[in-house]
């Protein structure tokens, strides 16, 4: 179970009583804050910073599967972004298995690449993800990196080219396909590591329901081998049926009967 840290003004009222519940707890937010940067404003060196995350406390537990909510920009793509890592705290800490993440650590090649190997993180919009030229190396890529053999590489690219029923495509260029072909070979990348956490931006966007469909029986085999799944996702079916945890950002207060928490209530916007 995930465990939660009281704090009242998080809390809904019907479920005072909830709190921490048994686990290990694998990734910890501590007054997390963070804001973007960007050039064209004033302070003193011409920037300004847009607030995304701020005083965020929260703990996730190993094999839970917990669903973030919110309305567009209240945040949940960058949690995504500093629970894999790629953004630090302006104030506030980050621990991963008990490791502060932050960008001292992650200048330590072996601990960045430690985190990247437990960690795999499908974007919302798969370009960012893929680089490589043809669809065999770029699924080949993340196992070559942990230094896996070349026949255990070969096996996992057929693995999940069989999985994703993405064969025919093994030879061609990820920028040119399609937007649904491109979700399947990220996701294809993402669980090629075998990471212990895997992170999902809006998976099922964009998908035809065919895919949609295998997508949520890999989302539920993956639960069920014990994985700890997080998902930023606006489908209710999906977390309704997969969350054991639901983290509602911003000003969007949905109550649910099940475990959930409200987060980063000072950021939300309206927008849907
Ligand atoms: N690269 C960026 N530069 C500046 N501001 C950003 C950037 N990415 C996101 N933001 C801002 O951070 C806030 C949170 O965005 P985001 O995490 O993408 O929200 P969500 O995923 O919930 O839609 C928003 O106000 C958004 O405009
Ligand atoms: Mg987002």
């Amino acid at each position: 179970m995930v465990v939660m840290e009281l704090h009242d003004k998080n809390i809904h009222p019907s479920i005072e009583h909830t709190h921490s519940v048994a686990g290990d707890v694998i990734i910890e937010f501590e007054d997390f804050s963070y804001s973007y940067f960007e050039s064209g404003q004033d302070d003193q060196n011409g920037q300004y910073g847009v607030d995304a995350l701020r005083n965020i406390n929260l703990q996730i537990s190993r094999g839970n599967c917990v669903v973030l909510m919110g309305y567009n920009g209240s945040g949940k793509t960058t949690l995504l972004k500093a629970i894999n890592g790629l953004i630090f705290a302006s104030a506030g800490t980050y621990k991963f298995n008990d490791q502060i993440v932050d960008s001292k650590s992650m200048k330590d090649q072996i601990f960045a690449k430690a985190l990247h190997s437990k960690i795999g993180y499908v974007f919302q919009d798969s370009d960012s993800s893929l680089f490589c030229s043809s669809v065999e190396e770029e699924i080949a890529f993340g196992p070559a990196q942990m230094g896996l053999g070349v026949e255990d590489i070969k096996k996992r690219v057929e693995d999940m080219c069989k999985l994703f029923e993405i064969e025919h495509l093994k030879s061609r260029a990820p920028y040119h396909l399609s937007g649904g072909e491109k979700k399947k070979v990220a996701i294809a990348c993402a669980l090629s590591i075998n990471p212990d956490v895997l992170c999902f931006d809006e998976p099922l966007n964009g998908l035809d329901i065919k895919t949609r469909d295998k997508l949520m029986q890999v989302l539920r085999d993956l639960k069920e081998a014990g994985k700890t799944l997080i998902i930023a996702t606006h489908d209710q079916s999906l977390a309704d049926e997969l969350a054991d945890f639901f983290v509602y950002m911003g000003a969007h207060h949905k109550y649910s009967d099940k475990p959930h928490t409200h987060i980063n209530m000072q950021i939300g916007t309206n927008n849907t």
